[in-house]
């Protein structure tokens, strides 16, 4: 479908953050892209978008807090479409927490299943028995995977390299499954001069670094991966972290998520950089 009427800031502005005793701090602000569908969440829905048949509804998955769910969310009614999801956690229901409510405001239907059967389904790559689809009447539904996640969004990844002007000594990113980092990195030159901080969200994520650090030696990329050890695990927010995040909010004048972004200002703060670092923005940031 014609992409052109969605309300997308893209490509996304560069804006100098801070100048320190050797280099200058500069974000990708992937997080101006929507309110609604920040940071990566358009990158990843993008290709499919592209090629979404809109008479046919949309089938997607996700857990209660999924910026993924949202931003399909939005998507879909924007673009007219149906959209069924199937949300992990039968006891909970769209009055659960701001991100469902958002999705039923949004027109979204959601089907709520035990953790159990969404592991498997996950097992399955997203691919539901005959008897579910029709269940969730889906029967003729288009699949989207959990998070957005495959060759499209991979697609749209590519394009945060794509839109920079200047090439970075140094690129900062958060990863969770790795896609976005794994799209930055198919964009970028072989044997790039720009090293490639990626910082974990996940503690342990050890087959996602596998897969990244072996794809950035294939490309001769210089890349360091962060474990998120120091800071208690995914969506642990420990006091310091709040504390960061609050005085980044004051000083730089809007906020960064806590699960993601606050773990790359914290590494920035950790570290010391020569030259030109870039930050790239996931976004993450919502109002209820
Ligand atoms: C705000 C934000 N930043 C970063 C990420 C990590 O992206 P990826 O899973 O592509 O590594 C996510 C994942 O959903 C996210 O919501």
């Amino acid at each position: 479908m014609d992409l052109s009427s969605f309300p997308f800031l893209t490509p996304s502005p560069t804006e100098k953050l801070l100048h320190f005793s050797s280099g200058i701090l500069w974000m990708k602000r992937d997080d101006l892209i929507h309110p609604d569908v920040s940071g990566n969440k358009w990158r990843k829905l993008k290709g499919f978008f592209r090629e979404v048949d809109p008479s046919r509804p949309v089938l997607t998955f996700g857990g209660a807090h999924s910026n993924h769910l949202r931003a399909a969310a939005f998507a879909l009614a924007h673009a007219s479409i149906k959209g069924i999801a199937v949300v992990r956690g039968e006891e909970l229901s769209p009055e659960h927490n701001t991100t469902l409510r958002y999705c039923e405001k949004m027109g979204l239907t959601m089907h709520f299943i035990p953790r159990s059967e969404y592991k498997v389904l996950r097992e399955k790559d997203w691919k539901p028995s005959a008897i579910q689809l029709e269940e969730w009447g889906a029967a003729s539904a288009q699949i989207l995977p959990e998070g957005g996640a495959g060759a499209h969004a991979l697609e749209g990844c590519r394009e945060i390299w794509s839109e920079l002007d200047d090439v970075p000594d140094h690129l900062l990113i958060a990863s969770g499954t790795g896609t976005t980092v794994f799209g930055i990195l198919a964009a970028m030159p072989q044997g790039s001069s720009t090293k490639v901080h990626v910082i974990s969200a996940v503690k342990g994520a050890h087959q996602e670094q596998a897969r990244i650090t072996q794809y950035a030696r294939q490309k001769s990329i210089d890349l360091h991966w962060e474990d998120e050890v120091h800071f208690g695990g995914f969506g642990k927010i420990p006091t310091h972290l709040k504390a960061q995040n609050t005085a980044f909010e004051k000083e730089y004048g809007f906020a960064i998520d806590s699960v993601y972004n606050a773990k790359v200002w914290a590494y920035f703060n950790r570290n010391s950089f020569k030259g030109r670092v870039l930050w790239i923005n996931t976004g993450g940031v919502f109002t209820p």
